[in-house]
């Protein structure tokens, strides 16, 4: 018999999930429960120094609890993994991202007047302008969070109309030969956007990157071309720039060079096939040091940089502020708060000051948040 305790839920780990106090004193995380909340949690696994639970039996639920709009939403086996904070209404999700970025910043020497409130999505449901499914070639969907099964879908509340249109197109068309799984893999990935129609589905070929929620995307082009058209400097220095979705906004907006970085030949691809005035494009892994260095060696005088690096931050904080001693400026947008923090810490200690740290929610129903950042080197 699996052990079964009575808890409260005193806060969330940053994968969303609630973390509840054993009576024994080690942390249990639970899935679908929310903080001041307490339930009934049955132990499903033991780890070295915490356990992972569900929740057994609810004892008293947040006003904020609401029934989910979504069928396959929840915590077990045979449950979506896509959503899951979709338990709990939209303004207590937006409270508890905003209070996590402002725990973060309190942190940091001399910070806290630079957090912004919160930008909410103007859509909770309906925003997704990508998806990628999971498929066998019989059933599709996405996977539990529990155990990494597939979990057959036939609708997806946070998908846009198209993109919905194509996902019943996809289930229509199965069962799909071309779909199976090859030797040792145990799906298909299905990659759409609003670009493409179910014919064209991309068949385990990720898409280049594209910010995923068009209107939150069109509102950090706005935060970006502001600071664009106020900080005056000659070359401008575009880290991890994809397929040019801020590159063109910088053009508009400023009269400087820039030179765009970025690892993803397609990606890049993309941006030369745009034509920007002004932009020199260099491919380079910018996790790779020797790399950055080649790349950056030619515009050692740049004052400002601009990164928006994937979710392991950007490592290379400090080598880049050694080759680039002459950096004024630094907007840093991230969609990760520990290693935008960790990163963060290490401009503060070269001299910058966080002027701005404005949190931005591109994905509703999810733990997700957005930052848009603004470092200033101290005069
Ligand atoms: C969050 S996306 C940002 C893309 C772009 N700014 C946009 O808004 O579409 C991060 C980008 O970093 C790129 N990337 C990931 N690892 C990289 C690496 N080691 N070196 C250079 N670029 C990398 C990805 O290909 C992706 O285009």
């Amino acid at each position: 018999m699996s052990e079964v305790f009575t808890g409260e839920a005193y806060d969330l780990a940053s994968d969303g999930q609630a973390v509840v106090r054993h009576p024994a004193g080690y942390v249990v995380f639970v899935a679908g429960l929310w903080p001041g909340e307490t339930a009934q949690i049955r132990i499903l696994q033991y780890k070295k120094k915490h356990a992972i639970g569900e929740i057994a039996g609810m004892e008293s639920a947040s006003t904020n609890r609401r029934k989910p709009p979504c069928r396959f939403h929840g915590a077990g086996s045979q449950d979506c993994g896509g959503c899951p904070w979709m338990f709990i209404d939209y303004e207590a999700q937006l409270q508890a991202k905003y209070d996590r970025v402002k725990r973060s910043i309190e942190k940091l020497p001399h910070s806290r007047e630079a957090l912004r409130p919160i930008v909410r999505s103007e859509n909770e449901f309906s925003y997704r302008n990508r998806a990628q499914f999971k498929t066998n070639g019989k059933r599709l969907g996405f996977v539990s969070a529990r155990n990494k099964q597939l979990v057959t879908v036939d609708d997806c509340l946070i998908l846009s109309e198209k993109n919905r249109e194509t996902l019943s197109e996809l289930i229509a068309a199965l069962p799909e030969k071309r779909w199976q799984p090859g030797k040792r893999k145990v799906f298909t990935t299905l990659d759409i956007d609003e670009s493409r129609d179910a014919a064209q589905v991309s068949i385990n070929r990720r898409l280049p990157f594209l910010q995923a929620n068009t209107a939150q995307n069109n509102r950090m082009r706005e935060w970006l071309a502001q600071k664009a058209r106020t900080i005056e400097t000659q070359t401008i220095i575009e880290l991890f720039c994809g397929s040019g979705n801020f590159t063109e906004v910088i053009v508009e907006n400023s009269k400087a060079t820039i030179l765009a970085i970025e690892v993803a030949d397609e990606a890049l691809g993309v941006l030369a096939s745009k034509k920007l005035a002004n932009v020199e494009i260099i491919c380079a892994d910018l996790f790779d040091q020797a790399s950055l260095s080649r790349a950056l060696a030619a515009h050692q005088h740049a004052e400002v940089l601009i990164l928006d690096p994937p979710r392991d931050g950007f490592k290379l904080t400090q080598a880049t502020l050694a080759l680039l001693s002459k950096l004024k400026h630094v907007i840093y947008i991230s969609c990760d708060l520990a290693t935008w923090t960790r990163d963060a810490n290490d401009f503060i200690a070269h001299d910058f000051v966080l002027r701005e740290l404005q949190p931005l929610d591109q994905f509703p129903q999810t733990p997700h948040i957005e930052l848009l950042s603004h470092f200033e080197r101290k005069p």
